[in-house]
């Protein structure tokens, strides 16, 4: 069920592929040089700003070898993309070589960084031009945590902390464009 809807979650973010513009004056980043004209000639539509839904991180406590997991909703009403978006004990990272830990979303355009307190995403830009279009738009968010002790056996991977977002939505803006390092997106799995 949860496969059928990832592969859904694609399909309908692929659909939406009639763009527009976002009003320049808008964004919070300025177009780095080297940005194809060619696609600000046509119809993309530059990333600006997110919501992330439902946020939850379990952190092992300091003795536990395990692994931070976590889980939301993410959603860009200006691409009109919604995806899932988690980090489990099986996850890969995505992130590549020499670069900070990434987690895919369901939807492959979108990917996350969990550092430090801060969520950061990460979504490629004009992902529906059909262009070998490697940009990608980032943005920050450092939610506020509402956090209950674990341990095992009803918590299996044991002592740590699972923290809820108080905010049920947490809004954040892009922040930066910048290419993606090189094979960013390519070795992802559709699931
Ligand atoms: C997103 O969806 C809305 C309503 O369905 C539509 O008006 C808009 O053009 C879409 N935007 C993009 C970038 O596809
Ligand atoms: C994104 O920006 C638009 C235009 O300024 C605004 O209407 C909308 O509320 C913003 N959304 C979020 C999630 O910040
Ligand atoms: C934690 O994650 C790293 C890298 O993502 C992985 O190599 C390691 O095996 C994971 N550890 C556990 C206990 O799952
Ligand atoms: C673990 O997360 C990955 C995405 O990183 C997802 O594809 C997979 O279905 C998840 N596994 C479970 C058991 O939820
Ligand atoms: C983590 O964040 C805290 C508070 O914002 C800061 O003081 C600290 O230097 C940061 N640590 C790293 C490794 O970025
Ligand atoms: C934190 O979680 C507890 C237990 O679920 C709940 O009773 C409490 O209202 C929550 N506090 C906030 C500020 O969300
Ligand atoms: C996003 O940027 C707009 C305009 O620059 C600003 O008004 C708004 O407060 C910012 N939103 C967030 C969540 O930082």
């Amino acid at each position: 069920m949860l496969r059928l809807y990832s592969i859904l979650a694609a399909l309908v973010a692929i659909a939406s592929a009639v763009t527009a513009m976002t009003a320049a004056s808008e964004l919070n980043y300025a177009l780095p040089e080297s940005f194809p004209k060619v696609l600000l000639q046509s119809d993309c539509y530059m990333p600006l700003n997110f919501s992330v839904f439902g946020l939850e991180l379990w952190f092992p406590a300091p003795n536990n070898p395990n692994n931070f997991t976590g889980s939301f909703v993410y959603m860009d009403m200006g691409t009109n993309i919604t995806t899932n978006c988690q980090r489990n004990a099986t996850s890969p990272n995505v992130g590549g070589e020499g670069h900070a830990e990434r987690w895919g979303c369901d939807v492959p355009f979108v990917q996350f960084i969990w550092q430090n307190g801060t969520l950061t995403i990460i979504e490629k830009a004009c992902p529906f031009t059909g262009t070998a279009s490697t940009f990608e738009a980032s943005g920050s968010v450092e939610p506020v945590f509402n956090c209950t002790a674990t341990a095992a056996p009803q918590w299996p991977s044991g002592d740590g902390s699972y923290c809820q977002a108080i905010d049920g939505q947490i809004n954040g803006n892009f922040t930066s464009l910048q290419p993606a390092p090189p094979a960013k997106f390519v070795d992802m799995e559709v699931s």
